[in-house]
């Protein structure tokens, strides 16, 4: 039964997907449902989880699954893609989630602006190349990210990625505590990258 209720919900996610694909034009990966992406559900509960919540980034929003799930009083949704951006914004409208802003945003090039609690870059890091990662890492975490804040960041071990991220490199010039929120297939791990309260 509880397979059933899965595979009806994947069924008609996509199918409402597939209208929005022939609208919008964007790339077919926003076919898959949140249903069927454990890792982003895992993040939305742990930043749901969290104490503090006045304010969320993601960069590369995609749709905006994850914006539109964590409870923040303000969230900030940002991609390279208009087509994606303006298919969210209709998303945004039709479930009423009024404080969620959308902004067009090339990683790394564009500047980032604003302080956050949480600032989520996952499933498209493996397109950026270790050093540039690993610099924009520190740059929002030293200038964008409060203090007790995370960033969180997904790494791959698949030599089919194009880059295969390793966590130690990417922190190992930032004081922070590491958690890790889950392992997924594909040797796909979630991190979060907990900035240290400075005494
Ligand atoms: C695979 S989707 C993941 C969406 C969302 N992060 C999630 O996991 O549900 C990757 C998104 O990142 C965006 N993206 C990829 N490279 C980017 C870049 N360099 N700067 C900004 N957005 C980017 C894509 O347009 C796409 O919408």
């Amino acid at each position: 039964m509880k397979k059933i209720v899965w595979k009806l919900k994947v069924w008609s996610g996509k199918a409402f997907r597939m209208l929005l694909y022939w609208i919008y034009g964007f790339d077919q990966w926003h076919l898959f449902t949140l249903t069927e992406r454990n890792y982003a559900r895992d993040i939305i509960a742990y930043c749901n989880s969290r104490s503090i919540r006045n304010s969320f980034a993601e960069i590369g929003c995609g749709l905006g699954d994850i914006l539109r799930n964590v409870k923040f009083t303000q969230r900030l949704g940002l991609d390279n893609d208009k087509n994606v951006l303006a298919a969210a914004a209709f998303l945004n409208k039709l479930y009423f989630k009024k404080n969620i802003r959308l902004g067009v945003f090339y990683f790394p090039e564009s500047d980032f602006e604003g302080s956050y609690n949480v600032i989520v870059m996952v499933n498209w890091i493996h397109h950026v190349e270790p050093l540039t990662l690993k610099k924009k890492i520190e740059e929002y975490f030293e200038w964008f990210l409060q203090d007790g804040g995370v960033i969180i960041i997904d790494t791959v071990q698949d030599p089919e990625y194009e880059f295969n991220h390793n966590i130690s490199f990417l922190t190992e010039n930032v004081n922070c505590e590491l958690v890790k929120i889950g392992d997924y297939e594909r040797n796909r791990e979630v991190w979060s990258i907990i900035k240290v309260k400075s005494k």
